[in-house]
């Protein structure tokens, strides 16, 4: 019997992606150079749906038509060579699907080239880890709509659901899911960042345990802030390594990055989007990677932490996190707003922020109220202007101050907090000292005025 779909790469995400369309009553056919991996898949799976392709050519001829094949591989070169070995071997109106974090002007030039042979080429932003390839994903497809026809009754079956609603959706040709998948990540870093800001705030400047502050950010994923992001921190916070120690306290502060972070940033730079949180989120991991110049500059400077004393501390601290997080969407929202005009995706902001409903890693209860401001106003350029925003960033404005402020009297470093102030402070402004700035450039440039 012919196989529905056929997957490349049986890693962490593809191996269980093939077992959740194999749960859902779809034929799979896994290839890998690494068969142990491939036969652990297939030992694994409980349907028979799976079975193990010997070559490349094997895959492709135990396919239906259309051919519908899912690479699930390291993005950048292989993806190019991965093409170019099925190329000869694929027929018009067949589909490649790269689920992988492509960048996606990369997925642009790979659709174009395809094109030539009426093949399509599906950029398919994946997220939730291997537990949501498992479980039930966010997808994010970017291609054309018959590659969209014949890949949705499959892709929405095995995505996670967002009340009722299936969390994957096409979003837009060739790049869109790829670009929406990378701001995706852009929100993912922001957000991350701003939580590890607070933890420090509540580890060195209130001097709370591990343990006290699982506790409180427990308390506060019952809220408002209930998110899946919110929810693994307090959980990391709790782990416990085998002598007792708690785990967290043994983990290096460095953080990596692999790209989709920095190209958010880079992508804010180019379409001229003010996505200030996002941009020091990255800067502040590519800081973090300076360890040992960290440690000697340390010594030599002795500006150290201090305590931070503040009244409603823990409440503050927690209208400051809602708010940075919340600035951290309308961020990304902008970003995709100016990207789908750019690329002329006309992207739907309602459906988005239902892909991301759940599923993925950005899932959180704050996605419902954008998707009521986007139903509500579907041509919403800027969620500023939304009034369910208006009110959040009106109460918690004060409480952002007073952290960010005490935060810096205190030593610490809080550039996403401090990025979501002054771009409270500048972009909800009337009145910028920008004039000056223009005054000089003209003085010293002869460059046209502007005037009032
Ligand atoms: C997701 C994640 C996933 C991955 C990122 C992290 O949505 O499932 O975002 O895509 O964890 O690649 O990126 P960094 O390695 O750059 O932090």
């Amino acid at each position: 019997m012919k196989s529905d779909i056929g997957l490349i790469g049986a890693g962490a995400i593809g191996g269980n992606l093939a077992l959740n369309i194999a749960d859902n009553n779809h034929r799979v056919v896994v290839l890998d150079l690494d068969k142990a991996k491939v036969q652990n898949i297939v030992d694994d799976d409980i349907t028979d749906n799976i079975t193990m392709a010997k070559s490349l050519q094997d895959l492709v001829s135990s396919l239906k038509s259309p051919k519908i094949i899912i690479l699930s591989v390291k993005a950048g070169p292989l993806i190019d060579s991965i093409i170019q070995d099925l190329y000869p071997l694929l027929d018009e109106r067949d589909i490649i699907v790269d689920g992988g974090n492509s960048n996606f002007k990369e997925t642009i030039k790979r659709n174009r080239h395809l094109k030539d042979k009426n093949i399509e080429f599906v950029g398919m932003g994946i997220s939730g880890g291997s537990s949501g390839a498992r479980n039930g994903p966010s997808l994010m497809i970017g291609g054309s709509e018959d590659a969209w026809a014949i890949l949705s009754p499959i892709l929405r079956s095995i995505a996670a659901n967002y009340d009722g609603i299936s969390c994957c959706d096409h979003v837009g040709s060739d790049g869109a899911g790829h670009f929406v998948k990378t701001i995706h990540n852009g929100i993912e870093y922001g957000i991350m960042q701003l939580i590890s800001e607070v933890y420090q705030l509540m580890r060195d400047g209130l001097d709370l345990t591990n343990l006290d502050i699982a506790n409180i950010f427990d308390e506060w994923n019952k809220g408002e802030l209930q998110s899946y992001l919110i929810e693994i921190t307090a959980n990391i916070l709790r782990i416990e390594n085998e002598n007792g120690t708690s785990f967290i306290d043994t983990i290096l502060d460095k953080a990596a990055q692999k790209g989709t972070g920095r190209w958010s940033a880079e992508l804010a730079l180019e379409l001229g989007v003010p996505a200030t949180i996002i941009s020091s989120s990255v800067f502040q991991r590519i800081i973090s990677s300076f360890k040992e110049d960290r440690v000697a500059l340390g010594d030599l400077y002795k500006i150290k932490g201090e305590n931070i004393v503040l009244e409603n501390g823990i409440h503050t601290i927690y209208d400051a996190l809602h708010l940075g997080i919340i600035l951290s969407y309308v961020q990304g929202f902008l970003i995709l707003y100016h990207g789908s005009i750019e690329y002329n995706w006309e992207l739907n902001y309602s459906s988005i922020a239902k892909i991301w409903g759940d599923g993925c890693i950005i899932r959180a209860k704050l996605l419902k109220d954008l998707v009521r401001e986007f139903e509500s106003d579907p041509m919403l350029s800027n969620l500023l202007y939304a009034s369910y925003l208006i009110r959040q960033i009106k109460s918690k404005y004060s409480a952002l101050k007073i952290i960010t402020s005490s935060a810096i009297s205190a030593n610490y470093a809080v550039p996403s907090l401090s990025s979501a102030i002054n771009f409270i402070n500048s972009y909800l402004r009337g009145n910028l000292p920008t004039n000056l700035v223009q005054a000089q450039r003209n003085f010293f440039g002869n460059h046209k005025l502007e005037f009032i």
